[in-house]
């Protein structure tokens, strides 16, 4: 994986190949997508006990599935029987998980409790042990509405890893952060990787942004510690402009693919970027009010055209950064800003050391 990387550090991003070559993107999955706390949901959107829902972890078929302690647990998404992918929408299951192929049924805690004729006229063959062969279950994290998994199970504590990130967030009351809107933008054929290189920079903003924001590009400052890179702008009271994006800000993200956004005084924004394949990723938002403040109809539908406009920007330009890519010019990976863009390259370092290592 070396060949992949300059040696001239002080210049280059990362070649084209780590963002279009399904060979990089396959490293990419079995090591830093399988060795860290990746992002992979939201626990609002399991209420309920006996909810399940299948997600994709690095090409992994996983399932989260709220058990009768109200707790969600992870497990890989396949019968211990024929490894049918047990759960293929999200769903409540009722009381027990059944496999529609020859009706193994689980506990909501993953224990294998029925396994019908599998001995022929007896359901329990001699030497078949039901405990061995409950589903596999997944290292799992929840920092507040925030699923994390590690499929490794080596990962430090998600506290100890996640420590720069969650400093940030000292003085806001969790009690009353609510998700009040959600935008799924379905598929967006760009790599990963640019939709959190674009969201860890804020020289484009002016330039991308500028019918939505009114932020000058001079009042930001970028952020890098450790496995929390991004940037921030904090502006006085009489230049806030509320309906805008033109607010004290604080734009950071977690390695790998976590994003959180700040803004003042009340708002806090979440997306979850899922990587497909090196040319296509899945995107959602969430937008979360934090003062517990009731909002109506219309503010909501202004937030989420707002947040729709400024996402869509930035994926017609990550699109565009993806087509790029298939020129012999960016072969060696273009320029970054040594100062604007220094995140950005912090995020490609963890990128490069994740595969290389
Ligand atoms: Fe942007």
């Amino acid at each position: 994986m070396s060949t992949f990387f300059q040696k001239d550090k002080l210049k280059h991003g990362l070649p084209a190949s780590a963002y279009t070559d399904v060979d990089f993107f396959r490293t990419e999955c079995d090591t830093l997508f399988t060795n860290n706390w990746v992002f992979v949901g939201f626990a609002h959107e399991l209420p309920e006990t006996g909810d399940t829902y299948p997600i994709t972890v690095a090409g992994t078929p996983v399932v989260l599935i709220k058990n009768n302690q109200g707790q969600i647990a992870a497990f890989h998404n396949a019968c211990s029987h024929r490894c049918l992918k047990l759960v293929d929408e999200p769903k409540n299951v009722g009381p027990m998980l059944t496999c529609p192929y020859h009706s193994w049924t689980y506990s909501l805690d993953g224990d294998l409790c029925a396994t019908p004729f599998f001995g022929g006229k007896e359901h329990h063959p001699e030497g078949f042990n039901m405990s061995d062969h409950g589903l596999k279950s997944i290292k799992i994290a929840i920092w507040h509405d925030w699923i994390f998994i590690n499929l490794s199970g080596n990962a430090p504590s998600f506290e100890d890893y996640a420590a720069p990130l969650i400093k940030n967030f000292d003085d806001i009351n969790f009690q009353q952060v609510r998700p009040v809107a959600t935008l799924d933008f379905g598929e967006i054929s760009t790599n990963w990787k640019f939709l959190m290189e674009n969201y860890i920079e804020p020289y484009h903003v002016q330039f991308v942004h500028r019918t939505t924001t009114n932020q000058p590009l001079e009042d930001h400052y970028t952020i890098i510690d450790g496995v929390c890179v991004g940037s921030a702008i904090d502006l006085d009271d009489e230049d806030k402009v509320k309906e805008s994006l033109s607010v004290s800000s604080r734009y950071l993200t977690l390695f790998p693919n976590f994003i959180i956004g700040r803004y003042a005084p009340d708002q806090i924004g979440v997306y979850l970027n899922v990587p497909v394949n090196p040319e296509r990723t899945q995107q959602k938002r969430v937008i979360y009010t934090t003062e517990g403040q009731t909002v109506s109809n219309e503010e909501v539908e202004a937030m989420k055209k707002l947040w729709w406009d400024v996402h869509k920007e930035d994926h017609a330009i990550c699109e565009r950064l993806q087509l790029g890519r298939a020129s012999p010019v960016s072969k060696d990976g273009g320029l970054l800003s040594p100062h604007w863009e220094n995140s950005v390259r912090a995020f490609q370092e963890m990128i490069a050391k994740a595969v290389t290592d």
